[in-house]
């Protein structure tokens, strides 16, 4: 069997569809490309049937990856196979993923259909999707609650279909280590052809067991664990894949494995991942939270200034995080900039040094000190304002106290046009929302609107994400900025500016439809 563990992220799947907003297509590679570095070996890009930008976003991947194989999801239907064929043949080497239920639970009550039903369609999704590529993963939802010999009949039928992998996931995270490893052992005691596939692992984390399930299937035979950044995904979310790369880094005197994972790429993906998604990481989550390297008690300080590894078992630079905190002021040059963004792991290709700088100097100014994490939070920004933008706020004036009504007046730049408006409400950003919209006149909804600190201390910049509902879709935005009002008010016209490109590729559609119903 082989020493070395194939990760295979999920993240742009299974974490992304448990987003409260989808990720454009830009950031979806931003993270792809992070990805790629970190070393995955799969990446599940998308599940390109489900939507047309999800179509988009798998084929970008596909085309941009330099060592991941891009991965599609499809149910075991010809349609999806289809779809993940078309997206992703632009890749010289790609995977299809095709799946079906195999609980008594998901079968008769999700599915309506017998579990020979099942295992047929099963079979002929693999066979067909084998038409496409000869990397094909299949697997068997509910796994952890399938009758033990259905589930060995359908992983023997799936590899004699031609599946070069098997997925065991533990769909609803029901299962214990000890029994979710039994069930490898048992697939491995029982399947005559199981050394014809690899079997990988996919655990969810409801009963907070998804990283122990999946190290407990290496130790039993499993070769593939499936896994998400800062372990994100459907409900509890998925296995992490910094907990599971840093166990068998770490314990490989008991696992005896490999993976590809460069470890020091670790910490940056995880905020990119964060930060995009806008999942905040648990200050207590083990490796890549705030407090995973800090030691509070007097007795751990004594122990780890006396040597390290009374109390560190895994080093911050070992996830690569830098435990230096430069600052940086405004005298501070572009080349302390460039510096510092390559210790943060930045390549250059990731920004723009120029504009980089000019919102530096600017954050620099009214901030005095400017910290690592605040130049993050600019290149962040910065990327979400990159697209030409249709409306622009060119001025905001906010009052408000404790015996007045809040009031705003801005002025905003949409096209080529200045407009201005004001509004009274509750609270200064309440008024600032009234006043952009009396503006505009968009039938929009807040749904969802959160404020916290960006960076540290009482200077801090402040950043606002908003959810809106508009036409019946929902569309996330970001603001970033030393005062709260005007953060607010960025996210609002960030989300703004996205309306307004889907309206218009609705648009180009329609003439589109139009001109080829004329012909
Ligand atoms: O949790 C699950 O079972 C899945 C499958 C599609 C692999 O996400
Ligand atoms: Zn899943």
């Amino acid at each position: 069997m082989s020493d070395q563990v194939i990760i295979f992220d999920t993240t742009l799947r299974d974490g992304e569809q448990a987003l409260s907003a989808s990720l454009s297509v830009r950031e979806k590679l931003q993270i792809a490309l992070a990805l790629d570095r970190l070393g995955v070996d799969v990446m599940e890009a998308g599940f390109p049937v489900s939507s047309p930008g999800d179509f988009e976003s798998v084929k970008t991947i596909a085309q941009n990856l330099k060592h991941a194989i891009p991965c599609g999801l499809s149910r075991a239907v010809e349609g999806d196979i289809d779809a993940c064929a078309q997206s992703l043949s632009v890749a010289e080497r790609f995977r299809i993923h095709t799946f079906i239920s195999t609980s008594t639970i998901h079968v008769e009550q999700k599915l309506k259909r017998s579990f020979d039903q099942v295992l047929e369609m099963g079979t002929k999704a693999v066979q067909y999707a084998r038409k496409f590529t000869d990397d094909v993963e299949f697997s068997c939802e509910d796994a952890g609650r399938t009758p033990i010999d259905n589930l060995c009949r359908m992983v023997e039928a799936a590899i004699k279909a031609g599946a070069t992998t098997v997925n065991i996931p533990d769909t609803v995270g029901y299962t214990i280590p000890s029994e979710f490893g039994g069930i490898i052992q048992t697939l491995y005691n029982k399947v005559p052809n199981i050394d014809q596939a690899v079997i990988s692992v996919h655990c969810h984390n409801d009963l907070g067991l998804a990283v122990a399930n999946s190290t407990a299937a290496v130790l039993h035979g499993a070769r593939q664990i499936e896994c998400t950044i800062n372990g994100i995904g459907e409900r509890a979310g998925n296995c992490s894949l910094e907990e599971v790369a840093m166990i068998l880094n770490t314990r490989k005197d008991l696992f005896n494995v490999t993976t590809n994972i460069n470890t020091k790429e670790i910490y940056h993906t995880s905020r990119l991942v964060s930060q995009l998604c806008n999942m905040p990481v648990q200050p207590n989550k083990a490796i890549v939270g705030a407090n995973a390297f800090s030691h509070s008690s007097g007795i751990h300080q004594d122990g780890m200034l006396k040597a390290k590894n009374t109390y560190e078992i895994i080093t911050p630079e070992s996830i690569g995080k830098s435990t230096n905190d430069l600052n940086m002021t405004s005298r501070s040059g572009r080349h302390v900039i460039k510096h510092r963004m390559g210790v943060l792991g930045y390549t250059e290709d990731d920004y723009d040094l120029s504009e980089l700088y000019a919102s530096f100097v600017k954050l620099a100014d009214r901030k005095g000190q400017v910290f690592d994490y605040d130049l993050e939070a600019l290149l962040y920004f910065n990327q979400q304002q990159m697209d030409k933008q249709h409306y622009q706020l060119s001025y905001l004036a906010a009052v408000s106290g404790t015996d007045e009504t809040a009031t705003s007046g801005v002025k905003l730049k949409v096209g080529d046009e200045i407009i201005s408006g004001s509004a009274l409400g509750n609270g200064p950003v309440d008024a600032t929302y009234r006043a952009i919209l009396s503006i505009l006149d968009l039938d929009v909804e807040v749904v969802d609107y959160a404020i916290g600190a960006k960076t540290g201390g009482e200077d801090a910049q402040a950043q606002t994400d908003i959810v809106v509902k508009y036409k019946g879709k929902k569309y996330r935005g970001m603001g970033l900025s030393t005062d709260i009002v005007e953060a607010s008010a960025q996210a609002l016209i960030h989300v703004l500016n996205l309306t307004y490109r889907a309206d218009q590729i609705e648009l180009q559609k329609q003439a589109k439809q139009n001109e080829q119903s004329s012909k």
